[in-house]
Formats: C-alpha cells, structure tokens, sequence
C-alpha cells in the first residue's frame, strides 16, 4: 500500500489534536522529522511549541555521544508527570537510539509510558502503530535494524520553501572505530539517480532554490546501485535541473574524495563553494586507530588540490579530541593540521564511548580533565583562524540566499553566501528566499555583517 493510501486510511485520528517533534542529530534525523510532521499533518494533527498542549510528542534521537542519550532519557523521564495528567497523550521515541536492543530494553522495562518506539526505516508505519496504540492502549515496537529496501515517493513537510535536504543515500559502511552510526542506521545503500533527479526537479517546481544531498558518506555514493553512478556523476546531472541554483552536499569522507569529484565541484556552476571534510584527527597513529583509511599527508594532499582547483572554497571539519590512546604529540600533529588547513569552521567533540563500538573496549582511554583541557586548546586555535579567514571578505559584495528574519528586530535579515557564511544584514522580510548581493562591512569569529547593495 503507498504511504498516501495508508495516511488516508487513519486520516481523522489527528483532528483537533496537536503534536510536537523534538528533532536531535544530524540532518537526517532533520529531515526525517519533516517526513513524520507531513504523516501527522495529514492525519489531521496540527504543530505546536508546547509539550503541555501537546497530544503526540515524538523525540527522533541521536546516539552519536553519550550526552545526547542522556539528555533523552532525561526528558523522558521529566514527561512521565504529564502523562499522569494526561492519560491520553501518546509519547513516542524514533530515530537512532531505539534502533539499539538494549536501549530498546530499557525504555520497554524502565520507561513504560512511551508509547511508540520505532525506527527510521518504519516512519511511514506511524499511522499505524498510533492507531494500533490507541486501540490496544500498549506500547508500539516496530524496527528493522538494517533495512536495504529503499522506501520511494516519501513525502515530507518543508521547513523552508526555498531551500530543502534530498536523501541520496542511507547507512554507512565505514565502522570508523568510535562511531554507532553503521550500528544504528545499517549498511549503506544508495538511492536510483532517476529517483533523486525527480525529486529534485519537483522541488524546483515548487520553487526551491537550494538542495542539500544528503547521506553519512556522500562521496561513495553508488557503489550499490545495478548500474553504478558516481557522486560526481549525480553532481552534474543535479546541476542541469532548471530553477536549482544553489547544490550543497553532506558529508563527504576523505578516503572517497576522487579527482573526478573535484573537477565536477569545480565545473558546476551550482555547486557551493563550500567542502565539509571531517578529518577526525592530525595524527596518522589515531587515524588508523579510528579506521579512517587516510593519513594526514594524503588529507593535506587533497586540500591542495581542492584549493587549486576551487580557490576561493570554504573548508569545514569535524574533529575528535581525546581518542583513545591520544599523546600530546598527537594532539599537536592535530593543532598543526588545523593551523596548515586554515579551517572556515569545524565541529569539535570531545570522544565519547559508545557501547557496541570496537573503540569503546580500547585501554587507554582518556580522562576527563584532559580531554577537556584539550579541547579548550583547540577552540583558542581554530577561533582566529575563522576570524582571519572572515576577515577576507570586509568589503567584499557576495551573493545571499536571503534565509530568515531575526527573532528580535524583524528589520534584520540573516543569509548565507555560497561559502555558506552566515551574514545579517538589514531588509524588508519579503526578501526571504530570494538572491541578493550583500557588500561585507564587519565580521566577527562565526557572523558576518553586510548591507545590501
Ligand atoms: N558520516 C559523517 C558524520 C558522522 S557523525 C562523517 O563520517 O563525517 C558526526 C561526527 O560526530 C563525526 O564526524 C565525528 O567527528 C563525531 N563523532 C562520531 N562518533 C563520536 C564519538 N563516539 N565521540 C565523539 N565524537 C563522535
Ligand atoms: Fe560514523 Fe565513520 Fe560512518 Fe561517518 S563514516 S557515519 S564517522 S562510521
Ligand atoms: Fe546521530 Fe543517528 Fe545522525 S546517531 S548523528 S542521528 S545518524
């Protein structure tokens, strides 16, 4: 049956009720977020901010660093006085935590008010399990640890109309040794380009300008498809599709960033100056250690290239502190390859263990306080060289895709360049997904400021 017939079917169960999503992790767990609030909107559901008002609260998780598991259990247990109250709410756990058994386990045995707990492979089974959970009154498991089957013509809900997430791939083949992903999500499968293409051009139809292709490993992209397409072949069909003005893509792993890839950035003229490249560390011992099949020379020689090819890219990072048997040596190797990248912007995490993970069993693992103290380290590193880089572009005019308003002054507009800058500026709001050449007058570490000219 096709998700539409299916939502039809329980298409009253949501009238008059209102739900609210508390969306964590990465963009996937974003964008599967706006896949559930089109499911409940079309039962009849309608958004709102707060939990007390609320008659569905769904939390879609993330499990990639103890904190935001604990955070999780937290708010759950905190919705357990509300559920008192109120009989008839329905509370329901997705995204990668439940995907784990043993967390599945313990929600079933200590968290016996929420009601729903499925996986990101059964989204489109929510009318269902809502409707069996209110005829039965029990809790709704419903998850397949490693689904290959790839669900097509899945509506979503878009939070913005000028810009959206495409799903190109799901799952992650890579098990680098600290990361629950490949756990959680299964192995990597890559959807049919015709499919995305479509997709694609329906957005453009609708009047998107901007697409984010998304997937845990971009750039091995179709390796699973009968007919093999690379990342890079898929980049320039997407740049062909009329109304598409803008082309980002997350996130890419260094070991799968061919030649063949940057030649395609390059000639695109869609595709955003911009490479998220997470590097994890500076050091070839952690680097094998993690299992991310690169050393640092073959990094740095990859940012070479990219920046001969692409001048003026904008580089971002993700990056690891206290791995499992990390030295000073290997944290400086770490602060020098930041220092020699000269980083836009990167995603700092201090390493945290993860059951079920082969680095989770490591001896050497690192304690608190250091791990802390070098973290502070990194940030005093990287905040000036996000300051020079943004320093660069004083006086210059860039092109803005005109994103929001901000929630103080609705005179003041925020946008991003295509180096995916965040610069504010002052506008009437009805610019708000349109393109505008904004002249830079300051900048600090992480904003810009501008007028436009
Ligand atoms: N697939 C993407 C993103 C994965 S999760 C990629 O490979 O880049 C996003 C980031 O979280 C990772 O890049 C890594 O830097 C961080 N991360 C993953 N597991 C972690 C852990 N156990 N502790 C700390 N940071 C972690
Ligand atoms: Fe995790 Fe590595 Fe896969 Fe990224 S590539 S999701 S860090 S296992
Ligand atoms: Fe987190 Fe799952 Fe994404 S663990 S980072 S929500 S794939």
């Amino acid at each position: 049956m096709s998700l539409n017939k299916e939502i039809e079917k329980y298409a009253s169960l949501g009238k008059g009720k209102k739900y609210i999503i508390y969306s964590m992790g990465c963009q996937m767990n974003d964008h599967d977020s706006e896949k559930i609030s089109y499911i409940l909107e079309n039962m009849g559901y309608k958004p709102t901010d707060n939990k007390e008002d609320s008659d569905l609260i769904i939390f879609n998780t993330c499990l990639v660093r103890e904190n935001a598991e604990l955070k999780v259990y937290g708010q759950l247990g905190a919705l357990k006085h509300l559920k008192r109250i109120k009989q008839d709410l329905i509370i329901g756990i997705c995204g990668c935590m439940p995907q784990r058994e043993n967390i599945r386990e313990y929600i079933t045995t200590k968290l016996k008010h929420v009601d729903l707990i499925f996986g990101p492979n059964n989204i489109h089974k929510l009318p269902q399990l809502i409707n069996n959970h209110l005829q039965t009154g029990k809790t709704e498991i419903d998850i397949v640890e490693d689904s290959r089957e790839i669900l097509e013509d899945i509506h979503y809900n878009r939070k913005y109309s000028y810009k959206s997430f495409v799903n190109i791939m799901y799952g992650c083949n890579n098990f680098c040794t600290y990361c629950i992903v490949p756990y959680t999500r299964g192995r990597e499968s890559s959807r049919e380009p015709k499919n995305i293409l479509r997709e694609i051009e329906l957005l453009a139809e609708e009047g998107c300008k901007e697409v984010t292709l998304l997937g845990q490993n971009v750039n091995s992209y179709g390796k699973t498809l009968d007919n093999p397409v690379t990342f890079a072949e898929l980049l320039r069909e997407v740049n062909k599709i009329k109304g598409i003005e803008r082309i980002r893509f997350m996130t890419s792993h260094p070991k799968d960033m061919s030649d063949e890839l940057i030649y395609a950035m390059r000639d695109c003229e869609k595709v955003c100056e911009h490479l998220h490249l997470p590097v994890q560390s500076g050091s070839n011992i952690l680097l094998e250690s993690m299992n991310r099949k690169y050393t640092v020379e073959h990094y740095l020689s990859l940012i070479d290239k990219v920046k001969k090819e692409i001048p003026n890219i904008a580089l971002t990072t993700d990056i690891i502190v206290g791995f499992p048997g990390e030295t000073e040596k290997d944290f400086q190797d770490t602060l020098e390859l930041v220092k020699q990248v000269k980083y836009d912007s990167a995603f700092t995490f201090l390493y945290s263990i993860r059951e079920g993970t082969i680095a989770a069993k490591m001896k050497d693992q690192i304690p608190d306080d250091l791990k802390h103290e070098r973290f502070e380290r990194l940030l005093d590193t990287l905040y000036p060289i996000f300051y020079e880089n943004n320093k660069k572009y004083k006086d210059k005019i860039v092109d803005v895709l005109v994103e929001d308003v901000s929630k103080t002054d609705d005179k003041i507009l925020s946008g991003r360049t295509r180096t995916n800058k965040l610069i504010h500026f002052k506008g009437d709001k009805n610019l708000i997904g349109k393109f505008v050449n904004v002249k830079v007058t300051d900048f600090k570490t992480f904003t810009m400021e501008g007028k436009i000219v």
